[in-house]
């Protein structure tokens, strides 16, 4: 059964998208078969991956973006598959087993204008179509805004799992304490919905620390976070194996670059134009790595 994965933090900018993009090619490069979901409507993700040219063209109409399950509602999600979606600049697919289901800008409309079936909330819409294709992978991630709105929802009602991307600052920590209260309200508003199947809604696993920079040091945010986990866990409000992550990525120029050339970092060239300063995109790649593997020993 896929293992099915949100990342999610109510603070904007910790990482979120680069985290998920970057542990998804891991994956994939390990062997495992991967599908994003992109639920941000700012597009990061989609536009990371598959390059403007080709995003421009699904943004143009929205079809084959995953507002259209919803609007015109005609679209499945197993059709929104882009299979194997990484390609190289001349069209060749270079990271096979990492499938995208892209956004477009309209994906805002899901949390205002779609009034859709009071008895059917999107989320479980999406649960049913999900079920269709979940077999077919290993792992599916689900890259959220920093809510827990309409879109979010979605992946969040149909996790097993929940990681909190976190810079080592009080903003986070607020982040993530705003998330648990979320997380909770949601679970007890969509409990009515929830099938045998689908197993106990999903909790916080662990706490991901991104971006930190060489030589500083983040001993004081790192206990402060570690405290509020314990909190947390002793109130059962997280999962008793919840835990800061042992990995944390270091802070790397290479990964802002990475999305403008419109690949995973793991893919980004070593020498040519874009290679990064000596040893910069090894250590980096190598945080994306351990993380990956360290995700993989967690779900055991
Ligand atoms: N390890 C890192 N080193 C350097 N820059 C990074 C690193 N991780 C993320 N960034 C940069 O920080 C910015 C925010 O990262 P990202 O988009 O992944 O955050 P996010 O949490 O998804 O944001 P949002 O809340 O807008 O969705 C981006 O410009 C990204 O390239
Ligand atoms: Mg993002």
């Amino acid at each position: 059964m896929a293992r099915k994965i949100t990342f999610i933090n109510y603070k904007g900018g910790v990482g979120k998208t680069s985290l998920i993009v970057n542990t998804a090619a891991c994956l994939a490069k390990l062997g495992k078969r991967v599908l994003l979901f992109d639920f941000d409507t700012q597009s990061n993700s989609s536009i990371w991956l598959l390059r403007l040219e080709r995003w421009n063209k699904l943004n143009a109409t929205g079809e084959g973006a995953f507002f259209s399950i919803f609007e015109p509602g005609t679209a499945k999600v197993k059709d929104l598959v882009i299979k194997d979606v990484v390609e190289d600049k001349t069209g060749q697919k270079v990271l096979p087993g990492l499938d995208l289901v892209p956004t477009t800008f309209n994906l805002v409309d899901l949390e205002s204008e779609y009034e859709g079936d009071p008895k059917r909330p999107p989320y479980v819409v999406f649960q049913e179509q999900l079920a269709e294709i979940e077999n077919d992978y290993d792992f599916i991630l689900f890259d959220c805004p920093p809510n827990i709105l309409r879109a979010s929802q979605c992946g969040v009602f149909v996790s097993n799992e929940i990681y909190v991307p976190s810079n080592p600052d009080a903003l986070s920590l607020i982040g993530f304490t705003l998330l648990v209260e979320k997380l909770g309200k949601f679970h007890q508003l969509s409990a009515s919905f929830r099938k045998a199947s689908m197993g106990v809604p999903a909790q916080v696993q662990g706490v991901i620390f991104n971006s930190i920079k060489t030589g500083v040091d983040i001993e004081v945010p790192k206990m402060r976070m570690q405290l509020r986990m314990n909190q947390f866990r002793t109130a059962k409000r997280v999962a008793p194996t919840a835990k800061i992550f042992d990995t944390q990525i270091r802070d790397a120029m290479i990964v802002r670059r990475a999305v403008t050339l419109g690949l995973p970092v793991l893919l980004v060239s070593q020498d040519g134009p874009d290679a990064p300063a000596a040893g910069t995109a090894d250590n980096v790649v190598s945080d994306y790595k351990k993380l990956a593997t360290e995700i993989l020993r967690h779900g055991q």
